[in-house]
C-alpha cells in the first residue's frame, strides 16, 4: 500500500525518546526516510533499531538543537544520506527544571537552558532547514509548542515563556515562508506520558493523578496521538494549513 510520505525525508529532533520516537516510527510506517537527531545516541540508536525492524529507512545524526553548528551539520548530513529534507519535526526539549518553582525564585541558569533548547533551539533548526526546503521547492516543517505555549500554567515559567515563543515564531515564520511552498505549524501537546513528565510525578506523590484530572478526557496523552497529528500536519492532507499552533490536549485547553 502506498504512504503518505513514499520517498520523502523526515528529520525529527529529539527522535530518541517519547514523542520524538513515536512520530519517527509513524513517519516511517507512512514511507519517509527517517532522520533521527538527538542528544542522546543510545536513545536514538534504539529508535533507529525500531524503524529498521519495521522495514523502514532511518540514520542516527547526533546534534544538540541548542549549537548552531550541530544544527546546521545536522540538516547537512539528512541531506547527504538521503538527498533530500521534506518534513522536519523540531521537537527536541527539555521540561522547566525547576518544576513546581515561582517565577521570583527561578534560577538563571534553569532559565537559560531552557530557553537555549526549548526555544532557541527550534529557530536555529528551522534557520538549517529552510534554505535547503527553499532549493527544493517547498516543504512542510513541524514545532513542538505545548499546552504551555497556549495557556499559562503555575511554576514553570521559563518552559511557558519558551513554549509561547514557538507559538509566535511559527506563526511569523509560516508567514515569511508561504510563498516559497513551505508550511509551518506547531502541535501543541497535552500531558503524555513520556519520561520527560515521569520524571517530574516520580518526584511528587499524586501529582500525575491531578495532572490527568484536568484533561477532560481524564488521562493523560500517549505519545502516538500526538504522533499521528504531526504525520498528518506534515501530509499533503494538511495542504491548507500554515501558521497554525494545534493543540492535541484532550481538551486541556477547551475549558
Ligand atoms: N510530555 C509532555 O507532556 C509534553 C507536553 C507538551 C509538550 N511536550 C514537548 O514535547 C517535546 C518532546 O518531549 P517528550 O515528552 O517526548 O520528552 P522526552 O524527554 O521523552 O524526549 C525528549 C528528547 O529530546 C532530546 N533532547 C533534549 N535536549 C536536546 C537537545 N539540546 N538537542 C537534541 N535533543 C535533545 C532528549 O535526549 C530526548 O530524547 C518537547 O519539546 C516537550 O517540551 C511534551
Amino acid at each position: 500500500m502506498a504512504g503518505q510520505l513514499d520517498g520523502k525525508t523526515a528529520l525529527v529532533t529529539g527522535a530518541g525518546s517519547g514523542i520524538g520516537r513515536a512520530a519517527s516510527l509513524a513517519y516511517a510506517r507512512e514511507g519517509a526516510r527517517v532522520v533521527v537527531a538527538d542528544v542522546n545516541v543510545e536513545g536514538g540508536e534504539e529508535t533507529v533499531q525500531q524503524i529498521k525492524e519495521a522495514g523502514g529507512e532511518a540514520v542516527l545524526v547526533h546534534a544538540d538543537v541548542s549549537q548552531a553548528d550541530d544544527t546546521q551539520a545536522m540538516v547537512a548530513q539528512a541531506v547527504e544520506a538521503f538527498g533530500s529534507l521534506d518534513c522536519a519535526f523540531n521537537n527536541a526539549g527539555i521540561s522547566g527544571g525547576t518544576d513546581r518553582h515561582l517565577t521570583a525564585d527561578y534560577l538563571e541558569e534553569d532559565w537559560d537552558r531552557v530557553m537555549g533548547i526549548n526555544l532557541k533551539g527550534v529557530w536555529l533548526c528551522m534557520k538549517a532547514e529552510i534554505p535547503q526546503m527553499i532549493k527544493q521547492g517547498g516543504g512542510a516543517i513541524v514545532n513542538t509548542a505545548s499546552i504551555a505555549g497556549l495557556v499559562g500554567i503555575r511554576g514553570t515559567a521559563a518552559y511557558v515563556a519558551a513554549k509561547h515563543g514557538v507559538a509566535g515564531l511559527t506563526r511569523a515564520t509560516a508567514l515569511e515562508y508561504a510563498s516559497q511552498g513551505i508550511r509551518i505549524n506547531a502541535v501543541c501537546p497535552g500531558y503524555i506520558q513520556t519520561p520527560l513528565v515521569q520524571g517530574i510525578f516520580d518526584r511528587v506523590d499524586g501529582y500525575q493523578e491531578e495532572v490527568a484530572a484536568r484533561h477532560p478526557l481524564g488521562r493523560l496523552g500517549q505519545p502516538t496521538e500526538i504522533a499521528e497529528a504531526v504525520l498528518w500536519l506534515s501530509s499533503d492532507a494538511a495542504s491548507f494549513m500554515t501558521g497554525h499552533n494545534m493543540a492535541v490536549d484532550g481538551g486541556y485547553t477547551a475549558q
